[in-house]
């Protein structure tokens, strides 16, 4: 009896409640904050990952929730509704790209113990680089130009242009991440969240260090995996 009772409770619950569900959450990392000295401060990771990103994974999930809830009343007053869609689609485009670039930028990091900073000359990756750039150290100075170039806050991308079939340097402001033909193959963060408590105004020397650190085999994986999409 007793038991029978619970389970029409329980079955009323589920009637009326709305199960929210975490859609977004961080990605694992596949080392420790403090695996990047000394190019990258485990301070500044765990800051980053924690904090940052974090709030990037939040805005997407609370925007995504208050955008299906307005779609779904949007017959009851059009265009108050769609203004207000609108507003909140401007929020989803700036978490979403904070979370997407995030997740490649850590992707794209690995601690020296673990393969950072390798580049293989010889993989598909490394003589497409050559063929287009001469070599790996001119790559690395076009990307660090477009690092600096960025005024503000944003992000520089290594992407392979799938129309042209070669690879692209993008620079981006705010979280606007890479879309279409462009499938991006490394992501560096120009934000100074990812830098100032160790480099503080020296953002040149952070873009030179990141470089000992990157994860050339994600890169290039990365790139083999769009050569046949
Ligand atoms: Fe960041």
């Amino acid at each position: 009896m007793f038991k029978s009772v619970l389970s029409k409770q329980s079955r009323a619950i589920a009637a009326t409640t709305t199960f929210k569900r975490t859609k977004v959450t961080l990605p694992e990392l596949k080392w420790d904050f403090g695996a990047l000295e000394p190019f990258i401060s485990g301070q500044i990771n765990k800051i980053h990952y924690t904090k940052h990103h974090q709030t990037y994974v939040n805005g997407l999930n609370t925007n995504t929730e208050k955008f299906e809830e307005l779609y779904s009343k949007l017959d009851t007053d059009p265009v108050k509704i769609a203004q207000q869609l609108h507003a909140v689609q401007q929020q989803i485009k700036f978490h979403s790209g904070g979370y997407i670039n995030h997740c490649l930028f850590w992707a794209n990091l690995a601690p020296q113990s673990q393969g950072g900073g390798e580049f293989s000359a010889q993989s598909p990756l490394g003589k497409k680089v050559t063929e287009q750039f001469g070599s790996l150290e001119n790559l690395q100075s076009l990307i660090n130009a477009k690092l600096a170039g960025v005024q503000g806050v944003g992000w520089a991308f290594l992407c392979y242009n799938k129309d042209s079939k070669s690879l692209e340097l993008i620079s981006t402001y705010n979280q606007d991440t890479v879309i279409g033909n462009l499938k991006p193959l490394l992501a560096i963060d120009a934000w100074e969240h990812a830098y100032y408590l160790q480099y503080q105004n020296r953002k040149v020397e952070y873009f030179k260090a990141i470089w000992n650190v990157i994860n050339w085999a994600e890169v290039a994986k990365r790139y083999e995996e769009s050569l046949v999409l």
